[in-house]
């Protein structure tokens, strides 16, 4: 506001267009939240924003630096605090625009190279879930783009969305991405893991379950399987809160069974973990046997 009269006073042009960028992304998942965290990255996408607005309302170009969570919900690193912060964005752009005034809410997925994004790490755990990042260059030519055209709320990340779908399960149930999920989704599962468990007898698939929950685990410790110890408690082997439910999801997604966190996180070893997954395969595999044969009854 001060900014504003002093303009005003010296006679210099007004402010026609206003950018906002602040931010900081310090993530937590929702458990973890607490109200200084909470507030800490609210403030400057909210607060900051909302002023932004109320001091320049008449901006001609009003425009909102967003971010992927807002749409997605927390990905990966579990940025509820982030995802909501941005989602303010999102949501006053349109409240903007129903006022009749300019704003143009652009989220990016990460970017590589520079930025919070690279400054927090976290791009290979979410390339591994299927959100790439954008180089600078090609993300500055989406500017230009977006500004060209100004929609009220457009989000640009660099997806493979079949990864994501498998990764994300909340975006399957938004109605948002109908159209990639028609496209993209799939049917959960992988078909041939469970198939090859299927025509396994009882030692062979205790050993297909092995190899498949070392890999899977040495994906998410980013390490090779053959460091993996099957006796060694997972957690012991580095696995945290974050790198669990990033195996629960994999795990749901290729086997159609849900492993609870507190499983995960009693720390249990490959040796048991494969047990217990043994366990909850045989309804899966139970149901599949019952799809086949209503499959060729009807046929
Ligand atoms: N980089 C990415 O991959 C990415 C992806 C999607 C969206 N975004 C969004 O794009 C925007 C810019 O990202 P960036 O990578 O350029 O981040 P950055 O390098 O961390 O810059 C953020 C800026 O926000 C300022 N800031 C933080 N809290 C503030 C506050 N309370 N009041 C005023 N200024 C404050 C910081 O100022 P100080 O340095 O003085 O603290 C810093 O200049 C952010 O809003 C971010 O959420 C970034």
């Amino acid at each position: 506001a001060a900014l504003r009269a002093e303009l005003e006073r010296e006679g210099l042009p007004p402010v026609v267009g206003v950018a906002h960028l602040a931010g900081i992304a310090r993530g937590a998942m929702l458990a973890g939240l607490d109200v200084e965290l909470l507030r800490e990255v609210a403030e400057p996408k909210v607060a900051g924003a909302w002023n932004l607005h109320r001091v320049f309302g008449d901006a001609s170009l009003f425009l909102l630096v967003s971010a992927l969570p807002a749409v997605f919900g927390p990905v990966g690193v579990g940025a509820a605090n982030y995802a909501a912060a941005n989602a303010f964005l999102d949501a006053l752009a349109h409240h903007r625009r129903g006022l009749d005034t300019d704003a143009v809410a652009l989220g990016y997925g990460p970017w590589n190279g520079i930025g919070l994004a690279v400054r927090e790490g976290g791009l290979d755990q979410l390339s591994r879930l299927g959100v790439g990042s954008m180089a600078p260059a090609e993300a500055l030519d989406v500017f230009g783009r977006v500004l060209a055209r100004r929609p009220a709320q457009v989000t640009v990340a660099r997806l493979d969305w079949p990864e994501v779908f498998t990764a994300v399960p909340s975006a399957r149930a938004t109605g948002q991405f109908a159209a990639f999920l028609d496209e993209f989704g799939g049917t959960g599962g992988s078909p041939q893991l469970l198939e090859r468990c299927a025509q396994a007898g009882p030692q062979e698939q205790r050993e297909i379950v092995g190899d498949y929950l070392t890999e899977r685990l040495a994906a998410v410790l980013q390490t090779g399987a053959g460091d993996i110890d099957p006796q060694v408690p997972v957690v012991e082997m580095g696995l945290d809160s974050l790198m669990a439910l990033e195996l629960r999801v994999r795990v749901k997604a290729d086997l159609g069974v849900v492993v609870p966190m507190v499983r995960l996180l009693e720390g249990p070893s490959v040796e048991q973990l494969t047990d217990h997954v043994l366990g909850l395969l045989t309804e899966v595999l139970a149901a599949l046997d019952g799809d086949e044969e209503r499959e060729e009854i009807t046929l």
